[in-house]
């Protein structure tokens, strides 16, 4: 007999009960609902709504339950529909009728609020584990390689260079953001929806602030309605967590082009890569390219559950139970891509030389240049173009770096400017000198001398920063 069918004369039409039904899924939700059934016991027991030895016997059973639901000995009847009704289903099996006490004061609609709810918080703590190894990844390559150069690049073009550091570092920084919305987001969710009933509030004068503190929330939803029918949290989470897919994925990008022998820049461990069922030559970073595609997946899920809810009255509605699958399966995917991610920063081995001589190619040090003739009193804007011409005389003349270009280049540069300061500095003595050391790979890094730059020893304390972050 269906736990609901009282009025109903026919039994259900098979497709109608394989369409409607949600054990597959909401099996998924399992520890959480005990957990919730057993705070809502103490509480019925609180509220005189059952006798202690009942409480007891109905406490126990919860507890056999939830041993056998961890040990997987519990078989779900896809007959009973969803998580809430094979339990409480199982549980009256255990402990005979008093088992019919459990659903008083409670519906369907604030007990998933609630299972979700605790889901979600569970599922963040585990997201923040799988960040912070993440970062500690990154940090630990930072400390290995980091003064390895990069060739910074906009519009995928050599720019400036870098730090290797700094670019890893970047990614740290992206990730503390990721992980504080996980954090503002669990803050906002934490909040018991039980006693709200099906939608009005329960019929029975709980205490619903004591079963929230026994749960862990923080405290109890304001209104009955909203709490049975909201499921900001998790496009809240889904939102955080589509962000986070997209900072891996941005990173996963990088990865595929540095491993490419094109450039040469790190090599993927053999363990992090597959190779081709045809090409014997292959060596694919193939986990990079799924983190890559399966952000995809995630950024859907948020996508999907705004739209789930945007045409829902208030307040329950059957549309909410859709709200889980994307759900599960995109935080899934977040967990095992931080996971494949850390393993492969891990074993990343950095090719220093390669890098280094990348980080020269593109008159990349052009800017360190420009910005040497402004400390020496020349207007940005005639350096600019000072620079620029000897740019395209070192392009002209087949020379790789600014550095190589003669002295004579230099002085004729600054000589040939119409800014006055700039011609005075052309007679100066040793100025070929000094702007050549400007324009190396160490002179460029070393300009970018503010909080936040690449400057190395900026580098070095945003560092020891992010490293002291992770541990407070
Ligand atoms: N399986 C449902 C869900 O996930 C549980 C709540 C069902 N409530 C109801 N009134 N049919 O949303």
């Amino acid at each position: 007999m269906r736990l609901w069918g009282g009025r109903f004369g026919d039994g259900p039409d098979a497709r109608m009960a394989d369409f409607t039904r949600s054990i597959e899924v909401d099996a998924e939700l399992a520890l959480d609902d005990i957990a919730g059934s057993i705070a809502h016991v103490r509480g019925l027991a609180r509220a005189g709504l059952v006798t202690a030895e009942e409480a007891l016997a109905l406490e126990d059973g919860l507890v056999s339950l939830r041993e056998d639901v961890v040990g997987g000995r519990v078989a779900w009847d896809p007959a009973l529909e969803d998580v809430h009704m094979n339990l409480e289903t199982m549980l009256t099996e255990r402990v005979g009728a008093v088992g019919g006490k459990l659903h008083t004061g409670r519906s369907r609609n604030d007990q998933v609020a609630t299972d979700l709810r605790l889901w979600t918080r569970r599922a963040i703590g585990r997201l923040d584990e799988g960040i912070v190894a993440l970062e500690r990844a990154l940090i630990d390559l930072a400390e290995r390689d980091g003064d390895t150069v990069l060739p910074g690049t906009t519009h995928i073009q050599p720019a400036q260079p870098v730090l290797f550091a700094h670019h890893l570092l970047a990614y740290v920084e992206m990730l503390e953001r990721d992980r504080g919305r996980l954090a503002d987001a669990r803050r906002r969710l934490n909040l018991s929806p039980l006693g709200s009933g099906a939608l009005a509030g329960a019929g029975y004068p709980l205490d619903r602030e004591t079963t929230a503190a026994e749960l862990g929330f923080d405290g109890v939803t304001a209104n009955s309605l909203d709490a049975t029918s909201d499921r900001d949290f998790v496009v809240e989470v889904l939102s955080a967590a589509a962000l986070a897919m997209v900072h891996l994925s941005r990173f996963a990008e990088e990865i595929t082009w540095w491993s490419n022998p094109r450039f040469g820049f790190v090599r993927v461990a053999d363990a992090f890569s597959t190779g081709s069922s045809m090409m014997p030559n292959k060596k694919n970073p193939d986990p990079a390219e799924l983190v890559r595609g399966r952000s995809a997946g995630v950024i859907g899920a948020l996508t999907s559950t705004l739209a789930l809810i945007k045409g829902l009255p208030l307040a329950y509605q059957r549309d909410l139970q859709e709200d889980k699958p994307a759900f599960f399966a995109a935080l899934a995917t977040l967990d095992a891509s931080l996971g494949v991610m850390a393993g492969l920063v891990e074993t990343l081995a950095v090719n220093r030389s390669r890098m280094q001589e990348a980080a020269e190619e593109g008159y990349t040090t052009a800017t360190a240049l420009a910005d040497a003739l402004v400390r020496r009193g020349v207007p940005f804007r005639a350096a600019h173009h000072i620079v620029g011409g000897l740019v395209g005389g070192a392009e002209a003349e087949g020379k790789r770096t600014l550095a190589q270009l003669p002295d004579e280049a230099f002085r004729a540069a600054l000589d040939g400017s119409d800014d006055a300061t700039a011609r005075r500095l052309a007679h100066e003595k040793g100025i070929a000198h000094a702007l050549r050391e400007a324009a190396t790979v160490e002179g460029s890094l070393a300009s970018a001398d503010v909080t936040g730059g690449t400057a190395p020893a900026r580098v070095a304390a945003a560092l020891a920063r992010a490293k002291a972050r992770l541990s407070a």
